[in-house]
């Protein structure tokens, strides 16, 4: 076993500030925290920073939609997404922001480094811009017809329709997603990271990384051959104002493009966190550092971190990466992630539904080494929690731990027999291979062994069968010893557990009585030693849990269809948000003043000429005995005799208007994207809102 104390710094992708955390996401975050609790359990100085990545044209009209501020929005986001991350145990030993003063330094200083190096150079670009709303737009919000099939609304990368995929330029009636404005191209200065020139660089920097290896994924270095072969070309770091990020030096109405400063922030919240607990930054950063620096990210963001980031730390004078450890994609049921079947599950609607740690266990159970997808496939999660964490591995504390308490007061034999203790260090020689697998993110091979140790427990148990010994004479001694050997082994199978869930071992902890364990525990055993009465320390997962989080998140996600809208799909930049602005706020008087009422629906017609109209008679018990006539738009979703006697909210003191048809007196309110999906707002019983049905 090495005893040398490595120096190691741990990050994942920072996630935009303008989406919720997703179990995709989760895969992530979820694999850096079990590497890096297992790296501090063998004792080496490891620190595992994270951040929100705050900047860029989506958070700017996403807050603008809101009618906040960007600053009031990556705020908000910012508590969102921690208490979903310590919701599934996800340890950070800083999580900051880009936005953030250190983060602004840092990214000026990089820049100015890289263009005294003369790696930076200004050019003349074209880029659509939106006349209306006067701003230029990145590709991704202009949409238009597909030049294939013809479906409108399109991206101008690809059709959803017909999967074409094209250029930008190529869509028919091109519009901007944010104003619907005819874009134009436009002639702008913009900044360019030579990275054509680092291409020597990077291709010995892909082979021997800065230790003789490769700091990336055999795959990976696949990928990035074929990247060399196509030819680097210059990267765009700047964006035009309005934008929501760091101004660039030197360059009034410019702004680092987020890319730029986003990967920076692993340095900035690294800086923070050497400020709180006295660490020398320069150490972990300046180039020639002997520290290890080891990125986890997806699999879609390989070329910001395998190209731009190594070429920008390297010519700005800093180490690079020891290793980039990429990760596939999240498919659920063996689909990718997606809001129409409601898989695109949130990190909060599994919160309230399921324990935490069962998913951490299960996504060790699939994750590897590999860019592999992997699947959540929801029926074998509940049969692999059940069967094997529950039924394999608690068990055995369950079988035992009564005969202790009751028989022996607590307490566990002072020694054992040879039998005993040759199993037990069965247990014990095999820590160093799953050390290793865990080192080497082969979590699904070390889950592997340790459940294949714990059939081995079980056997055990089943052969020696407590249960009848304790029903003998005489057998106490013996009893003892077969209990006590169990609470060993169930120990032992705890510590090489504990990366994956250091929740339900801090219980374990507490019922054995014992320190936090850390991984050199392995070799001692537990002898003489009184434990607590066991208390229930896990619970099977219900069929029913998966359904009710499933049903919550799909009513989230309708709830919000517009609000976290990030689709799987992953583009370069970021998405644009597809649903309507939110209209000026209103103030709360203002509100009072609409005056709401139950109605019942007295009389439902067609009205003769019109497509969309219906005509409603409306009963909303008013004092002077009248009922109302309203003309409602919701033809397309209803038919007169599915209201006729239907209860509804309308909106009573809006002012009557007049139409071709008739006089309106009021609204009735509904809800849904319109057409066929459109709801009338229909209270189940109106005696409750205060009126009395008749
Ligand atoms: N903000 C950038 C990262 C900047 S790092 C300097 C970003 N953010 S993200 O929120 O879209 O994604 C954060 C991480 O989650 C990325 O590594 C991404 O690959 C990962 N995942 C996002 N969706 C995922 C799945 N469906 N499955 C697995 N990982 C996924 O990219
Ligand atoms: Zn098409």
């Amino acid at each position: 076993m090495k005893t040398e104390k490595r120096k190691i710094l741990v990050t994942s992708a920072l996630p935009y500030a303008n989406g919720s955390i997703h179990l995709g996401h989760l895969v992530e975050y979820i694999q850096t925290d079990i590497w890096v609790r297992f790296q501090k359990l063998r004792g080496n100085e490891c620190y595992y920073v994270c951040a929100d990545d705050t900047h860029g044209t989506p958070i700017m009209l996403r807050a603008e939609q809101e009618s906040i501020t960007p600053e009031q929005l990556i705020e908000r986001v910012q508590t969102e997404h921690l208490a979903d991350f310590s919701g599934f145990n996800i340890d950070f030993d800083n999580y900051y922001s880009t936005h953030t003063p250190e983060n602004r330094e840092l990214s000026e200083g990089i820049y100015r480094n890289l263009r005294e190096a003369g790696l930076i150079e200004s050019r003349m670009t074209e880029h659509y811009y939106d006349p209306e709303k006067e701003m230029f737009l990145p590709d991704r919000y202009i949409k238009g017809e597909c030049p294939k099939c013809h479906a409108r609304d399109q991206y101008g990368d690809g059709c959803e329709t017909c999967s074409a995929t094209y250029h930008t330029t190529d869509l028919i009636n091109p519009y901007s997603a944010v104003s619907g404005a005819t874009p134009i191209r436009k002639e702008t200065e913009h900044f360019f990271f030579k990275l054509s020139e680092c291409i020597d660089f990077l291709r010995d920097w892909m082979k021997t990384g800065n230790h003789g290896q490769s700091p990336l994924p055999a795959e990976s270095v696949n990928k990035l051959e074929e990247w060399f072969e196509a030819g680097l070309r210059d990267w765009e770091i700047s964006r035009d104002a309005p934008y929501f990020g760091f101004e660039i030096p030197d360059a009034p109405g410019k702004y680092f493009y987020v890319w730029l400063d986003a990967p920076v922030g692993y340095m900035a919240s690294f800086k923070k966190l050497c400020e709180r607990e006295g660490l020398n930054f320069d150490d972990w950063w300046k180039s020639g550092s002997d520290t290890e620096l080891i990125h986890f990210i997806g699999k879609d963001i390989l070329s910001f971190h395998a190209l731009f980031w190594p070429a920008t730390l390297h010519y700005a004078g800093y180490r690079t990466p020891q290793k980039i450890c990429v990760h596939g994609f999240l498919t659920v049921n063996g689909q990718k992630m997606s809001k129409s079947r409601g898989t695109f599950i949130t990190a909060r609607s599994y919160l309230d539904h399921i324990q935490p740690e069962y998913l951490r266990y299960y996504f060790a159970a699939k994750l590897n080494d590999r860019v592999e997808d992997i699947d959540l496939n929801l029926e074998d999660f509940v049969a692999r929690v059940n069967s094997n964490l529950i039924g394999k591995y608690i068990n055995i504390a369950s079988r035992s731990a009564g005969f202790i308490s009751k028989r022996f007061d607590g307490k566990l034999s002072a020694g054992l027999p040879d039998a005993e203790l040759k199993l037990i260090s069965n247990l014990q020689n095999e820590a160093d291979n799953i050390a290793s697998l865990y080192e080497q993110r082969q979590f699904s091979e070390a889950v592997k062994l340790i459940m294949a140790l714990a059939d081995t427990a079980n056997e055990y148990i089943n052969d020696t069968k407590p249960w009848e010994l304790a029903k003998q004479e005489g057998q106490d001694q013996r009893l003892q010893e077969l209990c006590s050997t169990n609470i060993n082994l169930f120990r032992l199978l705890s510590l090489y557990l504990k990366p994956i869930l250091p929740e339900l071992i801090a219980q374990v902890e507490g019922f054995l009585n014992i320190e936090p364990l850390v991984w050199s525990d392995n070799q001692s055993l537990l002898l003489g030693h009184t434990i607590n009465k066991y208390k229930h320390l896990a619970k099977r997962i219900e069929n029913t849990q998966v359904e009710a989080m499933l049903e919550k998140n799909k009513a989230d996600l309708a709830a919000h269809a517009s609000t976290t809208e990030q689709s799987p799909t992953r583009h370069a930049d970021q998405q644009a948000s597809q649903h309507p602005p939110i209209a000026d706020t209103i103030s709360i008087d203002d509100f009072a003043k609409i005056d709401l009422r139950i109605a019942r629906i007295v009389k439902a017609e067609h009205v003769e000429g019109a497509d969309k109209l219906l005509q409603l008679t409306l009963d909303i018990d008013d004092a002077d005995g009248n009922t109302r006539n309203v003309f409602a738009g919701i033809k397309s979703a209803y038919t007169p005799e599915q209201l006729e006697g239907k209860l509804t909210v309308m909106v009573a003191n809006l002012a009557p208007r007049k139409m071709r048809f008739g006089l309106s007196e009021g609204m009735v309110l509904a809800a849904g994207p319109g057409g066929k999906d459109l709801w009338i707002l229909s209270p189940d019983d109106g005696a409750q809102a205060g009126m009395k049905v008749k």
